[in-house]
């Protein structure tokens, strides 16, 4: 079901001196940037091959983002996986007995279609299904 790597999110404080780092020492060139308003995160895409990293900042306290920065501090946030179906992978993590952050699948960044997979049911690493 898996067809690639979408991206590695990663929380931090200031996205712009993460851009920096990720640009000055690898030539990592940012590729798309967003706020997102439903998740309270400004979000930047750096592109490595197929993939991206996800560089995640907290636009409120309201954020999910914020509360993952007070308790574990800046770090992997979760690992985005592509699918043909973001409804069919979901359906299977569900009809498998495992839990679903959202029930249905909702728009995310970049016009995408996605929905998270809760880290309990997970193995402890935050999911996200992400379908083009
Ligand atoms: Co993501």
């Amino acid at each position: 079901m898996f067809t690639e790597i979408d991206h590695i999110a990663i929380a931090v404080h200031d996205i712009d001196k993460a851009m920096e780092f990720y640009a000055s020492v690898f030539g990592a060139q940012v590729e798309h940037q967003e706020v997102v308003q439903k998740d309270q995160v400004h979000e930047a895409l750096l592109r490595v091959a197929d993939s991206y990293i996800q560089l995640l900042m907290p636009t409120s306290q309201e954020s999910p983002v914020w509360k993952f920065l007070v308790n574990r501090g800046e770090g992997l946030h979760h690992v985005g996986y592509r699918v043909d179906s973001c409804q069919e992978a979901l359906n299977s993590v569900i009809s498998h007995g495992y839990q679903a952050i959202d029930q249905v699948p909702r728009r995310g960044s970049r016009g995408t279609t996605i929905a998270f997979i809760h880290p309990k049911s997970a193995f402890g690493t935050l999911i996200e299904l992400v379908e083009l």
